[in-house]
């Protein structure tokens, strides 16, 4: 399970979430999308699906968490989140606890989930992010974007001991940038929270994408990159980190190929 985060809003987590997740079933994985994004939730509108049930709907109607679960283009599935949960500034020990047994129980059922989360670093943007065994900060090179990055990268590592953080520079303007500003953000991070005892993180860098006009036109499309723009240079660097993605996440012991998944998903 890989949560997608970021300090600032805005810079590209669902779009990367989404796109990754139609790279990885293009792939054969089996591939769940949660919009994690409680307060924003958005990637329903993105990939123009109608859910007819959400997450609000199981965690507050006690609906089975597969009748959700619906299929989106791009051949992954997606587990919508609902309006109603935007009132949530913080999630009661109910909920909480509530979610946490819903994201366990569906993720069972897949070899890969992503959780599009919200940005910054409130507790329920933290909380949602304290439920995936790994975590992606998506940055752009704005400076507003890094330095907010940063903060969420301070307070992962304090709060949830999140010591090897991948990482993800969007909308790069030229080639090898993500990769400078990712040595930049570690030599800030070593030189701060080594200095102040603790162990600083060690970024693991998925890779940059570049800004496109590819990103654009599939929202105004309401379709994901991969399919309205395939040979953009977006959609190869999407591709390319899907099978990055892929290595890097350990299969979980409850998911895989050995494991078949019910019908209803
Ligand atoms: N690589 C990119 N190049 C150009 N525009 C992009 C790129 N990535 C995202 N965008 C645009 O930025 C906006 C925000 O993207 P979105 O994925 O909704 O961000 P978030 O989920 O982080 O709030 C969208 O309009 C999208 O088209
Ligand atoms: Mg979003």
């Amino acid at each position: 399970m890989l949560a997608v985060t970021s300090g600032k809003g805005g810079v590209g987590k669902t779009m990367v979430t989404a796109n990754l997740a139609a790279a990885l079933a293009a792939q054969g994985r089996k591939v769940l999308v949660l919009d994690a994004d409680l307060g924003l939730a958005n990637l329903d509108v993105v990939l123009n699906l109608q859910p007819q049930f959400t997450l609000h709907d199981v965690l507050h109607q006690g609906l089975p968490v597969h009748r959700a679960v619906m299929p989106a283009p791009g051949g992954f599935f997606v587990l919508p989140a609902g309006s109603g949960l935007v009132e949530y500034s913080r999630l009661t020990p109910a909920l909480k606890q509530g979610l946490q047994a819903v994201v366990t129980n569906v993720a069972a059922h897949f070899d890969i989930v992503l959780l599009d989360t919200g940005a910054g670093i409130s507790d329920v943007v933290l909380e949602t992010v304290a439920m995936a065994h790994e975590v992606l900060v998506v940055a752009t090179p704005e400076p507003t974007a890094l330095t907010d990055a940063y903060a969420t990268l301070k307070v992962l590592a304090t709060l949830q001991r999140r010591l090897r953080p991948w990482m993800l520079v969007n909308q790069a303007t030229r080639l090898g940038e993500g990769m400078s500003i990712a040595q930049q953000m570690q030599a800030v991070l070593d030189r701060y929270l080594a200095g102040s005892g603790q162990p600083a993180p060690k970024l693991r860098m998925l890779g940059e994408l570049p800004q496109d006009e590819a990103a654009r036109l599939a929202v105004r499309q309401r379709r994901l990159v991969l399919q309205c723009a395939p040979g953009s240079p977006l959609a190869q660097g999407l591709r390319a980190h899907a099978l990055r993605v892929d290595s890097w996440l350990q299969p979980s012991v409850s998911a895989g190929a050995s494991v078949p998944a019910p019908d209803a998903f």
